[in-house]
């Protein structure tokens, strides 16, 4: 294989640039080029690709977004538009393709390579945390980690000013900001969309911490909640429990920043490994981190989860989920 092409596709996540690296750095290793798909399948659909060399990708391990930006691409969700995407793969010669994004990127991969795409190996690279059989998506860390210092900011003043504050994080379909956050901010309650919320219970649940002597209450509501949201959550909460109440939307600042440690050591073995895969005639799957170690699932197989693998944890601290 001489050609490779990347990809970063659906909502970016940090760790996505380390992973362009990674995989640039290992196809130039092996005597391949690499090709950048810009603003993900649509760079394939619109034919604009461009060359990585190894100066393209330096000084970017560290920085959050996409040096070949990111982007969910409607015209790639028609078979005019995949049609259009092989016609640019045979224009350039791209032999294999890397992928890197969430579980809609996945679906895209494995329809793509039915209807004669080149081969493909995906990476994980999404906050959501939200694909089956893995531990761990690339950027989901730092966003972890962006949500707790927010969250440690907003309990000095809670506890200062004894107020209930309701946070929101992202993920509209998935809790496992929200989840790992709380456990990690010590939130009193946490709200994700995997289960059904009823606003009088966290109410109840408010009341009894107070009661219980708690100064700062802190309430986690992931985005896709199907109480509505923190706003709609918080106004309900209030009329029952009457504290002071404010409300904090973290919003996009979870996607940016600095990507953590871990989110580049990941990023970089798993791209690495999606080139050597390609070039040792093994494709069809997306790549993940699992047990310690790194894991190949098929693209038909890479369906979206709950987050359960933290509901043990959230019960032993004291917080309550629904
Ligand atoms: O899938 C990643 C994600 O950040 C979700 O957590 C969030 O619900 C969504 O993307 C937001 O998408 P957009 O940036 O298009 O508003």
């Amino acid at each position: 294989m001489k050609k490779i092409a990347i990809l970063t596709s659906g909502g970016d996540a940090p760790g996505m640039n380390a992973a362009v690296r990674a995989a640039t750095r290992t196809a130039l290793k092996h005597d391949a080029k690499m090709l950048g798909s810009m603003h993900g399948f649509r760079g394939l659909v619109e034919d604009e690709i461009i060359e990585l060399d190894s100066s393209a990708v330096r000084n970017i391990v560290h920085r959050g977004g996409s040096i070949i930006k990111s982007a969910r691409s409607d015209e790639f969700e028609t078979k005019e538009g995949r049609a259009k995407a092989i016609r640019t793969c045979e224009k350039h010669e791209i032999e294999g393709l890397v992928l890197i994004g969430g579980d809609g990127t996945m679906l895209g991969a494995k329809i793509f390579a039915d209807e004669g795409g080149p081969p493909a190996v995906g990476i994980p690279g999404t906050i959501d945390n939200d694909i089956r059989g893995i531990d761990y998506t690339i950027g989901f860390d730092s966003a972890v980690n962006t949500a707790v210092r927010a969250i440690d900011q907003i309990r000095d003043t809670a506890e200062a000013m004894e107020r209930m504050f309701f946070i929101e994080t992202m993920g509209r379909r998935s809790g496992a900001i929200a989840l790992a956050s709380g456990i990690a901010g010590g939130g009193n309650v946490v709200v994700v969309p995997e289960q059904h919320t009823e606003a009088d219970k966290v109410a109840d649940r408010i009341i009894a911490d107070r009661k219980a002597g708690a100064t700062s209450l802190l309430v986690i509501v992931a985005e896709g909640d199907d109480s509505g949201g923190a706003y709609k959550l918080a106004k309900k909460v209030k009329e029952r429990v009457g504290i002071d109440t404010r409300v904090t939307v973290l919003g996009h600042i979870q996607r940016g920043g600095n990507p953590t440690a871990q989110d580049r050591i990941l990023a970089t073995c798993l791209a690495s490994r999606a080139v050597k895969d390609l070039l040792e005639g093994a494709y069809g799957h997306l790549l993940g981190w699992r047990n310690s170690e790194i894991v190949r699932i098929p693209f038909a197989e890479a369906e979206t989860t709950t987050s359960s693998i933290y509901d043990g944890i959230l019960c032993e601290t004291g917080a309550m989920i629904t």
